[in-house]
């Protein structure tokens, strides 16, 4: 069995990875911890866990987590993850990491997105990005996994193959994305209140998301050329669920909505969580909702010329929760889908 630790148990995405890594067959979770002080029942924080697990939430201590486990998960705030990352990899763990501190790849992108200076640069290099479907290769010999950003995840996943293939016009595209107010993290803040989000849609941290370099990031290199995209986030009165309609013009006349569709097909034919839509269908959250899925749908506009991809995930899970594990079956061999489906 392999030794588990969850970091931020008792936040959102940790809460999320201990009920499922608590079902997976190859796992034993070693620690589930907090900042707090004092210990806290799992149950507090899940209560749909079953009463035989009486596994409780634990005051963070570094020595405790070293001592047992094989993999580390942080599941904390953006910039809390950096330090807490390198000690783990000093300790010869394997660390999966949901926030973004090792996600971009260029240092200088943090102090302007993420408002610090990098602590420690060197991982950037060293840390392989956990978008499964493209760097599987790279995830099964990794030390260190950057787990995707939730808004990147079905953008990525649903243009990267298209710019390969230079189907899209790379200066074109425009990703509006609807999230779930759970994106947010279980923190308090006035914006994702009852009172703001209910009844209510609206678009936040217009053209300055932290999440636009790393689709920048993703999209340059599966085009190898420098991409600029406009991504504007909305907050949706839903507790989950992310969805992404994507403009783009087509790079040539040739491109048609049966092309794309069946270069998408093609690329994820093995992937056991992408599913592309057919002709006239289109992704919807109820569909992934609480599942690893991300599904995609394409539409032309035959009018105007312009292509419409959509994307839909669970932010908690293929966003998050879901792909961390995914990435963990990858690194250690396990079926991909093992506690996943
Ligand atoms: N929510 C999503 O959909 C989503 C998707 C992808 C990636 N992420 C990323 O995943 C990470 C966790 O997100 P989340 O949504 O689970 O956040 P969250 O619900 O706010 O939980 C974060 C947990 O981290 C602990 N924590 C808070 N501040 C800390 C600090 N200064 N130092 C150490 N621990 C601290 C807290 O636990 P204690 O107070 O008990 O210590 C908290 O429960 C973030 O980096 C986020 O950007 C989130």
């Amino acid at each position: 069995m392999l030794n588990c630790a969850v970091l931020g148990a008792t936040g959102y995405t940790g809460a999320e990875l201990t009920r499922i890594l608590l079902a997976h067959p190859n796992v034993r979770i070693t620690h589930l911890t907090t900042r707090q002080e004092k210990s806290i029942p799992l149950r507090e924080i899940l209560p749909s866990v079953s009463r035989d697990v009486k596994l409780a939430i634990t005051p963070y201590n570094f020595e405790n987590v070293k001592r047992k486990a094989d993999v580390v998960f942080l599941c904390l705030p953006h910039t809390e993850a950096m330090t807490t990352g390198d000690l783990f990899l000093k300790a010869g763990k394997v660390v999966i990491d949901l926030s973004a501190d090792f996600r971009l790849k260029d240092p200088a992108l943090y102090p302007k997105w993420y408002g610090v200076e990098h602590a420690f640069p060197a991982r950037l290099k060293q840390a392989v990005y956990g978008l499964c479907e493209v760097n599987r290769s790279r995830i099964r010999k990794a030390r260190l996994i950057s787990n995707p950003g939730c808004y990147p995840t079905g953008p990525s996943i649903a243009l990267m193959p298209l710019l390969g293939k230079k189907l899209i016009a790379p200066g074109s595209i425009i990703i509006n994305a609807a999230s779930g107010t759970s994106g947010a993290g279980k923190k308090l803040v006035p914006a994702t209140q009852f009172c703001e989000v209910n009844e209510n849609y609206t678009a936040y941290k217009v053209n300055k998301h932290q999440h636009i370099p790393e689709i920048e990031q993703n999209l340059s290199g599966a085009a190898g050329e420098k991409i600029k995209v406009t991504f504007i986030p909305h907050l949706l009165p839903v507790q989950r669920g992310i969805l992404a309609t994507i403009y783009a013009e087509p790079a040539k006349a040739s491109v048609t909505e049966d092309s794309i569709r069946k270069v998408l097909e093609n690329a994820y034919a093995k992937d056991p969580f992408v599913r592309i839509k057919p002709a006239g269908q289109f992704p919807s959250l109820k569909d992934v909702r609480h599942t690893n899925f991300c599904d995609v749908g394409v539409s032309m506009d035959v009018r105007t010329g312009r292509l419409v991809v959509f994307s839909a995930i669970d932010n908690l899970l293929k966003g998050a929760s879901g792909q961390a594990v995914q990435n963990m079956n990858i690194r250690f061999g396990f079926p991909e889908g093992a506690g996943l489906i």
